[in-house]
This record gives C-alpha cells, sequence and structure tokens, in this order.
C-alpha cells in the first residue's frame, strides 16, 4: 500500500511545537508533521543559542540517561542541552545498574517516574525494552540508539540537510555502505520528508526487506550495487563506517565494502554542489578518504554540532 501524496514543503509547514507521540523510539512511528516539529523547535533552539539566549524549559526537571554503551556525540549534547535548558540530568552506565544482574527492565523503569525523573533517555536497548521502558516507567522515552534505528541522529541530519539546501522534498540523497541502523533510519526519514534515496550496498548487507517494504510505501528508492550509478545527480552523499558499535569485527565485511569508500572521485560524480554526511564516529580512511572528510563538501561537524540543537528540542517537545 503506497502513502504518498500527502507530502507537504517543509518550508510552507506552519508548527504548533507539538508532536503525535509521546516518546521518540524510531521514526517509523513518526508523522512528516511530527518530524518536521522536531526539525523547526530545533531552528527555533538553534537561533536562541547562537544569540546567546537559553530558555529555561528544563528548570527543577531531572533527565535519566541510561547508557549501554560508550557515546561521545548523543551523551555529551544531552548532558550540555540539559544545562543550557536549565535542567539537571543522572548519567546510568547500565553496567552500573542491577540491570547488568538479570533485574528486569519493568521493575527497574517503575522506579524513574518515583524517584523524580521527568523523562528517560537510553542507549543500546532494542525496541522491545525501549517499549516496556516506556510502558512501566510511565515518562516519555528517547532512543538514544537501537540495534536498528539512530532517531536523534536522523531528525538532527534532515535539520542539517534543511539548513544547507533550503527545502528537503526532491532531494536526492544516495547512501554507500553498510546497510545499518543509520541506512534504516534514513530511508524512514527521507521517504517521509519526500526525498529520493538511492542506496549502494552489497546484496548482503542492505536494510531487511521489511524495512525498506515500510519505507518504500513513502517514497522511491533505489537499490543498486553500483556505487557510481548511486551517486549520479544526488545533492547528498552520506556514508558510515563498515563495522557498527555492537557487531563483530569481520576483515571479509570489510574486504566487500571496500569498494564502497567515498573518495573524491565519487564525489566528483554527484552534483558539483553536493554534501558530504558522516554521522560519526569516522573511521579515516576507511569508509571515506581523508580528503573528502576534510574537504569542502564536508559537513560533519555541523551534522556533530546540531545533535545539540536535535536534543533539546526533543527534551522540549517531549518533556511535560
Ligand atoms: N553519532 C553518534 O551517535 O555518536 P556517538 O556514538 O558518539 O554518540
Amino acid at each position: 500500500m503506497r502513502v504518498r501524496g500527502h507530502f507537504m514543503d517543509i518550508n510552507k509547514f506552519s508548527p504548533k511545537f507539538k508532536v503525535s507521540s509521546p516518546n521518540l523510539i524510531n521514526l517509523s512511528r513518526l508523522t512528516t508533521e511530527d518530524i518536521f516539529e522536531y526539525l523547526y523547535a530545533a531552528k527555533a533552539l538553534k537561533t536562541k543559542y547562537r544569540a546567546g539566549e537559553n530558555p529555561a524549559l528544563l528548570k527543577h526537571k531531572t533527565i535519566a540517561l541510561l547508557f549501554g554503551n560508550v557515546s561521545t556525540r548523543t551523551r555529551i549534547s544531552f548532558e550540555m542541552g540539559i544545562r543550557q535548558l536549565g535542567g539537571d540530568f543522572l548519567f546510568l552506565p547500565k553496567g552500573e545498574t542491577q540491570l547488568s544482574r538479570g533485574e528486569s527492565i519493568r521493575d527497574t523503569a517503575a522506579m524513574f517516574k518515583r524517584y523524580g525523573f521527568s523523562a528517560l533517555i537510553l542507549r543500546a536497548f532494542s525496541t522491545e525494552e525501549i517499549e516496556t521502558f516506556a510502558k512501566y516507567s510511565g515518562l516519555p522515552v528517547i532512543n538514544g540508539i537501537s540495534e536498528n534505528a539512530h532517531p536523534l541522529q536522523i531528525l538532527s541530519d534532515l535539520f542539517t540537510i534543511w539548513e544547507h539546501k533550503g527545502k528537503l522534498e526532491n532531494l536526492k540523497l544516495a547512501y554507500i555502505g553498510d546497510g545499518n541502523n543509520i541506512a534504516n533510519t534514513l530511508l524512514m526519514g527521507c521517504a517521509k520528508c519526500d526525498m529520493n534515496i538511492t542506496l549502494a550496498s552489497p546484496n548482503n548487507y542492505r536494510p531487511s526487506e521489511s524495512m525498506l517494504e515500510r519505507a518504500m510505501q513513502y517514497a522511491d528508492i533505489q537499490l543498486t550495487s553500483d556505487v557510481r550509478e548511486a551517486v549520479q545527480n544526488a545533492d547528498i552523499v552520506y556514508t558510515d563506517v563498515f563495522i557498527s558499535m555492537g557487531d563483530a569485527e569481520s576483515e571479509e565485511k570489510k574486504r566487500v565494502l571496500r569498494r564502497y569508500r567515498v573518495t573524491e572521485e565519487l564525489m566528483s560524480l554527484a552534483k558539483p554542489d553536493a554534501l558530504f554526511m558522516h554521522c560519526m564516529p569516522v573511521h579515516r580512511g576507511e569508509e571515506v578518504t581523508e580528503e573528502v572528510l576534510d574537504g569542502p563538501q564536508s559537513i560533519v561537524y555541523e551534522q556533530a554540532e546540531n545533535r545539540l540543537h536535535l536534543n533539546k528540542a526533543a527534551l522540549a517537545l517531549l518533556v511535560k
């Protein structure tokens, strides 16, 4: 079933600064309007931040960050963002809680509201576990990365694209490389914003069929194993590491993906004003050459900065 035909121009959208879902678990659950709400809120908060204004939207609120793996951008941008909005946080490494000794998520989740938290940011939990946290905590839950989704990253990236290109609809994004959680979430996010997507991945490393089918309800998605074909006419070239966090190191996978590396020669086949994007951390020289990463088309540090503004937007929209 195709659900196309309702797309809006983001620049004609009137934000109401509210979203239909009380949680941010993945982009499959969000409407296009919800996605635009997050992007407009990030834009408003970034403008204020740049003007030296930090509205105290989280005054008297404490946010729990329960993380099951390491992080640079997600952790720091949340901790700084919460401070900037006048709130407080508690960073909880999963391995230092009783979860690591088998306590149930249900029993753990039930504590958070009683201790006075206002929201729960979860990292490296499965979708099912995140849903259990939402059900038993009674708090807004935000997915800070899971095995198949990274919604904060992709909302932030859509915001960055909008800033640079002045629009989203009809832009062409070429994703090159492993069909991981970033690829999954990009497909859904771009599809819901009426962008055109071409995915160049080896057959064995494509996103799951179910994810592709869901995204294809919203947009035409071209699949190819030819990187040169994929980047033709692209406005954005996006890649990620070959081996994602939590996945086993595999020399065979790296060998297969070697010809999916983004090089200056590959970038030259995209539009002359094409942007290069990567969610970071980067393995310099592996999935992308240093010339591209440090070159004039790369906006990777802006992507990283915008995590701050988008995370603040998520808290502003979800914390009551
Ligand atoms: N992109 C991203 O999530 O970065 P971290 O793993 O450093 O949080």
